[in-house]
């Protein structure tokens, strides 16, 4: 069937498989390694194999392509794009960058190669606040493209920063009345929250972190349920971990819980099963291109081994 054919051209092919957490269950199932954004880049820059498969979105599989010019990369579905890394174009944020000629660009990982070839320096919801609080206290920010996390990181590192005007479909369109709703209903629950939520949702969350971070949280807390604002991918780990505590997914209206993020959700066995055989779609990029996105994103793994984030 299926899996095992996948399991036999993996071997033959010797091919890793990376997941993020808001694949569907059976793709987190096969996977060889599962993570957010910050532990797949590092991952993806220290793998032995001569093919990737990325099952995540194209801005993932494009930074394990920056990482390893030489491997295969490649995207069960080239369409998985990103609302996010869609809403900050190289173009207009170059035009944008011209109104701020001493600013330092931070980017946040959700963006093109291309935008990264326009940044200093990459970041993650797994590391934006160290990183930010780790740079020189004078320097003057661009913070892109997400303006949710942004305003989480000006908060939590009381600096100012100029923030570009982007933000995630899945994740700005949690509203505060159905967090309240089940708070209502499990008023014991804890809420935790992607940092890509909007202000109002973050400000009722009594952990806010990558999806990492929040599978460690809900892990190690004590509390038996929790109200949940992301992805509903995520769920599959928590309640995998932790068989015998409650997780409610914060519901985009009164009829559905369906928060899926619809590029997430192009990736399918099936996929997977035909990019291993074809070995297309493969990510390409051209040599400047990547060279120059390279250096901000190094940077973002070295600062982050030296801060002990990874
Ligand atoms: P994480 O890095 O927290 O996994 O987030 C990635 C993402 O795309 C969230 O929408
Ligand atoms: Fe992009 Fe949002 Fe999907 Fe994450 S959940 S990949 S930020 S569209």
């Amino acid at each position: 069937m299926l899996i095992n054919e996948i399991l036999e051209l993996k071997k033959s092919k010797n091919a890793l498989i990376l997941a993020h957490y808001y694949q569907e269950d059976e793709i987190q199932d096969i996977a060889d390694f599962i993570g957010d954004s910050l532990a797949l880049a590092d991952k993806a820059q220290n793998v032995d194999n001569d093919i990737i498969v990325f099952c995540g979105v194209h801005f993932m599989a494009e930074t394990a392509k920056i990482l390893n010019l030489d491997k295969k990369i490649l995207l069960p579905d080239l369409e998985a794009g990103c609302s996010l890394a869609d809403s900050c174009p190289a173009d207009r944020f170059k035009e944008f960058k011209k109104n701020y000629p001493d600013h330092f660009v931070v980017s946040y990982i959700n963006c093109t190669a291309e935008m990264k070839t326009l940044s200093d320096l990459i970041c993650t919801s797994g590391n934006a606040v160290q990183l930010i609080n780790a740079l020189p206290k004078d320097l003057k920010i661009i913070f892109a493209p997400d303006k949710n996390l942004g305003a989480y990181v000006m908060e939590k590192t009381g600096r100012e920063m100029v923030l570009w005007n982007g933000t995630c479909h899945v994740h700005d369109q949690l509203k505060t009345e159905y967090v309240i709703n089940l708070k209502m209903q499990y008023p014991d629950a804890k809420v935790v929250a992607h940092p890509e939520c909007d202000g109002p949702v973050l400000a009722l969350a009594d952990f806010i972190g990558s999806t990492n971070a929040m599978l460690k949280y809900v892990k190690q807390n004590e509390n038996k349920q929790f109200i949940v604002a992301s992805e509903t991918g995520i769920l599959y780990q928590m309640q995998k971990n932790n068989p015998k505590k409650e997780f409610y997914v914060v519901p985009v209206d009164e009829t559905c819980a369906c928060n899926d993020c619809k590029y997430m959700k192009l990736n399918t066995l099936e996929k997977i099963r035909n990019c291993l055989r074809d070995e297309k779609p493969q990510i390409f990029l051209d040599r400047e291109t990547i060279k120059r996105a390279r250096k901000p994103l190094e940077l973002m793994l070295d600062i982050s081994k030296e801060l002990r984030i990874i």
